[in-house]
């Protein structure tokens, strides 16, 4: 692997190995990738985060390596300095993996064919945000021990949502069923799920995932009655009593409380929101690794992949 951009590209027996990687770093597996040398990396974030970022820089201190302090607000890109060259500028002082966010689709996979470094793709405007998928993989493996054949529901403003974009490719490569529920000019027809009604569905599903209304990407057009959407649209009391026994929420965050999911289920018995931000730290241990442990002797670490 050189890069990590995009779900859309793995095979499936690539995304179980990357699932089983997280899992062994969540049960202790430990790697050092600064064992013969300092080894930097930067996270550039031109949007904000609080998971993200802050999992990343766990992820990469727990792996031994250096954390560039790149803030966008106080960095030359105030100077005007494009993406590009502050990229090739952190590489160039010796980053050896840039983790990027920025509000552009698809920029950070044009950056991956321009660099020489790993580049990672912590959220493309509302294109990808594939470790997260692979975060939200694992907590569903957890679950149930498999992908293949559950029912996924996806619920939300689907158009503007890189979670929903990285997780229906992954999860149909997994051979799950994945179906989507949202309000008509919220659909995104261009990828190739069903539109289900929520109150028909919800007795069906595995998991219910609910998605943050992306209001930052939002058009004036899409303007919406916020205090009717919870009872239309969203994950109500009355809602969760019909999802079946072993059914599961999840949810990326942040949480708009009592919008998309109600208040009192943020922190149900069911809920893994929480636990999803945990595994977070282990998934992107998983991607650094796999990008970063060539260079590095680590014999005496992971050695067992499921394939
Ligand atoms: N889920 C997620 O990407 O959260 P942040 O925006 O806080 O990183």
């Amino acid at each position: 692997m050189k890069n990590f951009v995009s779900m859309k590209s793995f095979k499936d027996f690539e995304l179980l190995a990357l699932i089983k990687e997280v899992d062994q770093f969540f049960n202790g597996q430990s790697v050092n990738l600064s064992k013969d040398r300092k080894r930097f990396v930067a996270n550039l974030f031109y949007e904000p985060s609080t998971r993200t970022k802050m999992s990343f820089e766990v992820a990469e201190k727990k792996m031994g390596l250096e954390v560039l302090d790149f803030h966008v607000d106080q960095s030359s890109v105030q100077k005007g300095e494009t993406v590009s060259d502050t990229a090739k500028t952190l590489a160039a002082i010796g980053a050896e993996a840039l983790v990027i966010r920025h509000p552009e689709q698809n920029i950070v996979q044009s950056l991956a064919t321009q660099l020489d470094v790993p580049v990672i793709n912590a959220g493309d405007g509302k294109g990808e945000h594939p470790t997260q998928s692979l975060l939200d993989l694992y907590t569903i493996y957890r679950e149930f021990g498999r992908l293949t054949g559950l029912n996924i529901l996806i619920v939300g403003d689907i158009i503007h949502s890189r979670v929903a974009r990285s997780n229906a490719y992954a999860l149909k490569t997994l051979g799950a069923n994945v179906m989507f529920s949202a309000k008509a000019q919220w659909q995104d027809s261009s990828l190739p799920f069903p539109y289900v009604d929520l109150d028909q569905a919800i007795e069906q599903c595995d998991v219910v995932m609910l998605l943050r209304i992306q209001l930052e990407r939002h058009q004036e057009k899409d303007s919406f009655a916020v205090e009717s959407y919870l009872d239309q649209y969203g994950l109500t009391e009355a809602r969760e009593q019909r999802m079946k026994q072993d059914a599961i929420i999840m949810h990326p965050a942040p949480v708009n409380r009592d919008v998309e999911i109600a208040d009192s289920l943020v922190e149900c018995p069911r809920s893994r929101i929480f636990k999803q931000m945990e595994y977070g730290v282990y998934a992107r241990m998983a991607v650094l690794n796999n990008l970063l442990a060539e260079e590095t002797d680590y014999s005496d670490t992971i050695t067992e992949k499921l394939y």
